[in-house]
């Protein structure tokens, strides 16, 4: 610890004192603030070996892919990608048509926290419908496509869900598949953001069949799948089921700049994490440890917490406190207005470093 300064932060001006116990040895920040699982470490050490066929024509590639095919339950294309970011845009490119739209959430990553990318690279509107838990609903679809045909208005054109969602909220299977449905039956596609997509599998039956029921089973179209908040090291991928057309995802790819010449290292990562359920395992451990942390604190009425579904939760914390709290272990704000932060754990989040945190924010609110 102590590389992190978090007074580049947040100001420092707290006038709260209280004496805290020591801190976790690791923050409640978020799961990109961990490293990445020894395993994917050993596995790219043994991809640095020799010399290989670049850009995805390497073996660990092909096996990497294989896997995927087994997992989604239909052939895929597999679009390694260097970030979230960067797999969202990649994703949409490859189902977006001229003078369409993007269906999303006011929360979601590509409306809020991507820096206008989707926007100024695909040339595209985002259609941001208003939702108090960061899910999109079939009516949403409906309404937006009451503009199906106007000349004047902008065509919806594609549904971007993200599961689980940036509220740590999940869909179920019959919702994904509803807006699917309804998507479809308005001639739009489906994207699915699965930055988090591992916590989402962890938490709503643990299993590649799981996957399938919320993702392609389902009737999305393209998947944004995350590894790098699940212990990877830069490890995403775009999966879009294979067509006669399928060579199209590779040049969109590399025209928005996301194609790794060095594919085998993200390659490597993902043959470890998909051979043996490793990718669910890790995440089932982070969902677990933010309901051990909930459990610890549940009885604590000001903070209103909700048990999480997935790796995340979302207390209210009256300012003072609240300083107090990030100088001794940094998390982030989520809504200043409200008074509301977000505590996220990790693959790496040990029980200890649960029962660290809960017992400082105990004794910060007088309640040891
Ligand atoms: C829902 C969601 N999508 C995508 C991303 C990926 O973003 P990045 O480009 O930072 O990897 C994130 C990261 O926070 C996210 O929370």
């Amino acid at each position: 610890m102590g590389v992190f300064r978090h007074d580049e932060i947040i100001e420092t001006d707290s006038v709260y004192m209280v004496n805290l116990p020591t801190p976790p040895a690791r923050f409640f920040a978020s799961d990109n603030f961990s490293g990445a699982h020894p395993r994917y470490i050993d596995a790219l050490s043994r991809a640095n070996k020799g010399h290989v066929p670049a850009y995805g024509n390497d073996a660990l590639s092909h096996r990497a892919n294989e896997l995927f095919n087994e997992l989604c339950g239909v052939d895929v294309e597999m679009l390694c990608v260097f970030g979230g970011t960067g797999s969202n845009v990649v994703a949409l490119g490859n189902v977006l048509q001229p003078a369409e739209s993007v269906l999303c959430t006011q929360w979601s990553h590509i409306n809020v926290d991507e820096t206008g990318a989707p926007e100024k690279l695909l040339g595209a509107k985002l259609q941001d419908v208003a939702s108090v838990d960061g899910k999109l609903r079939v009516s949403d679809i409906e309404q937006a496509a009451q503009a199906i045909g106007n000349i004047h208005h902008v065509q919806p054109g594609v549904v971007s869900i993200t599961q689980a969602t940036e509220l740590g909220t999940l869909y179920s299977a019959d919702e994904i598949s509803n807006i699917c449905d309804a998507a479809h039956s308005f001639g739009m596609r489906v994207h699915l953001d699965g930055a988090r997509i591992a916590n989402a599998v962890a938490a709503l039956g643990g299993n590649a069949a799981t996957f399938r029921s919320l993702t392609f089973d389902a009737g999305v179209d393209v998947v944004s799948f995350g590894g790098t908040k699940n212990a990877m090291l830069g490890a995403e991928v775009v999966l879009l089921p294979r067509t006669q057309n399928s060579t199209r995802g590779k040049l969109i790819r590399k025209q928005f700049t996301q194609m790794p010449s060095k594919q085998r290292f993200i390659s490597a990562q993902f043959v470890t994490a998909l051979e043996d359920g490793f990718w669910i395992e890790t995440a089932a451990h982070a969902n677990a440890m933010a309901l051990r942390l909930y459990e610890a604190l549940a009885d604590i009425e000001s903070l209103q917490l909700v048990r999480p579904a997935v790796n995340s939760l979302y207390p209210i914390v009256e300012p003072a406190v609240k300083k107090a709290l990030q100088e001794w272990s940094f998390f982030w704000d989520w809504d200043l207005t409200a008074h509301q932060v977000r505590w996220m754990t990790s693959w790496d989040t040990t029980a200890e470093d649960v029962d660290a945190f809960a017992l400082g924010v105990r004794q910060a609110l007088g309640f040891s």
